[in-house]
């Protein structure tokens, strides 16, 4: 397939003002080229820095360093805005579906009413797995982690299918993202009834996605599970607002593992890995395990800030990288989470109040006003789950289907460029040169 991909804006706009930074080093001055985003944001182009200057640049947790160009989505934590090719987020969850928005997402534009049905027809011929690969579930110990089942599984998947480590035209590459959309859903939900001994649900290709996982999550061969109102719509909100999220950490590590030419699934499996750490799509879980700890133990909300403040422990759920003013995904699914438990008849439920509490707390408190912490999308989307029937080592497997497009986008946003291998360089403080010593004179 010839290379392509369209930028679209940001490839179209002219990259510099013909404008520099200058940097002086050790007394002596270099230009650097400055790039402009087509958002307007500038960068100081370093890529020839070292080999012109003999000097790297130190950015540890790359906060201050952007690592490709993307057409992606754009952020700005500073005024709270998410768009996803140009289209708000808020537009988008009240507006698309998952399987619509993921299209945006890797195929670049919203699809006509004809690419949107082809699209799912494909996701439902999909939806099953070769049964062989259903033996993978036996090699995990019972009660096994989903996410690992998860990252190995969907590995697994693509020895199945080795004609899509590379793609001869774009019909291959849809392909390829229907199997891993429609298959990372079926994957997750056998994990979970792996984990609790039950039965597989095989898909039913007459259900939409949402709806398709649920019934594969909650049926049992005697009975098939009817979502509660609100159900469908709650899951699918979750799914639209985690879909994309720029060069976040399991994003960029997926970047990475494609820049060495790795294939799609396995790029996609290390991102699975890097989501799920507790600072990254483990934070939901602990959010829920936070606020139930402090409901058993009939802990006071604002004692419980005391012990952030000092630093005993952090307030899950709260604080963003790049969101210094709030978190727009957080006030969606504020706002659904109030929902699906309204149409529940649980609007009282107690880890919501309890949520409320800690927010409408730590907003007026100097220690996170100092420090610009909202709630991030995680402090509310755990009480969705929750409310949905999902068990909490489940929580990060959510983010992850959920995820899944924006992490087949950059991918493939990856492939398409001419770019380099991903390799940072490094301040090396270790030892100096120094002589082998023998084992006996040690
Ligand atoms: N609770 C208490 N204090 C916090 C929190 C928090 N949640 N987050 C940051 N801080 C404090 C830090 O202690 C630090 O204080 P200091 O200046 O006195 O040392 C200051 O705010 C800056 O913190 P950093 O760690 O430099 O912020 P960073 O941008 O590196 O971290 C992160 C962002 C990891 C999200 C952080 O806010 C955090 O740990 N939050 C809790 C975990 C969480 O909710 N993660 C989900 C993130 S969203 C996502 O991945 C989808």
């Amino acid at each position: 397939m010839s290379k392509t991909i369209n930028l679209s804006a940001a490839e179209e706009r002219p990259e510099t003002k013909n404008e520099t930074a200058t940097i002086t080093v050790r007394g002596k001055s270099y230009e650097l080229p400055l790039l402009e985003s087509s958002e307007a944001e500038l960068a100081i182009d370093i890529s020839r820095l070292r080999s012109e200057t003999g000097v790297i640049t130190f950015d540890p947790g790359y906060a201050n360093t952007g690592s490709c160009k993307s057409a992606i989505t754009f952020v700005d934590g500073e005024q709270g805005i998410l768009r996803h090719r140009g289209y708000p987020i808020e537009q988008l969850a009240e507006k698309s579906s998952f399987v619509e928005q993921a299209m945006l997402l890797i195929f670049g534009e919203l699809p006509s009413m004809d690419e949107l049905d082809h699209f799912r027809s494909m996701l439902r011929e999909q939806e099953l797995l070769h049964e062989d690969l259903l033996h993978h579930f036996d090699g995990f110990p019972p009660n096994g982690e989903p996410m690992a089942i998860l990252s190995a599984v969907i590995n697994s998947l693509g020895s199945y299918h080795p004609d899509l480590y590379e793609f001869d035209d774009e019909e291959q590459f849809r392909r390829a993202c229907a199997k891993i959309m429609s298959k990372v859903r079926t994957i997750a939900a056998f994990a979970f009834r792996k984990s609790i001994g039950r039965p597989f649900m095989y898909p039913n290709p007459n259900k939409s996605y949402c709806a398709n996982f649920l019934h594969m999550m909650f049926s049992v061969p005697y009975k098939v599970y009817e979502p509660p109102l609100g159900a469908v719509r709650a899951l699918s909100l979750f799914l639209i607002v985690h879909a994309d999220h720029e060069q976040n950490c399991s994003t960029s590590t997926v970047r990475m593992v494609g820049s060495t030419q790795a294939n799609l699934f396995a790029s996609v499996s290390a991102g699975i890995c890097a989501l799920w750490g507790r600072l990254h799509g483990g934070a939901n879980a602990a959010v829920i395990q936070m606020l139930q700890d402090i409901h058993d133990n009939n802990i006071k909300v604002e004692d419980y800030l005391e012990k952030v403040k000092s630093k005993e422990f952090r307030l899950m759920g709260f604080g963003h990288r790049i969101y210094k003013n709030f978190d727009p995904r957080a006030r969606i699914l504020k706002g659904a989470a109030h929902e699906l438990l309204l149409n529940m008849g649980k609007s009282d439920d107690e880890l919501l109040s309890i949520a409320q509490e800690m927010e409408e707390a730590a907003l007026s408190d100097d220690f996170f006003k100092e420090r610009q912490l909202y709630p991030n999308v995680d402090f509310y989307s755990g009480i969705i789950l929750r409310a949905l029937g999902i068990p909490v080592n489940m929580f990060p497997v959510m983010f992850a289907i959920g995820r899944m497009p924006g992490w087949i986008a950059h991918w493939y946003e990856e492939y398409c460029q001419p770019m380099r291998i991903h390799r940072p360089r490094q301040l090396y403080m270790g030892f100096n040169e120094r002589d082998y010593v023998p084992v006996d004179n040690r």
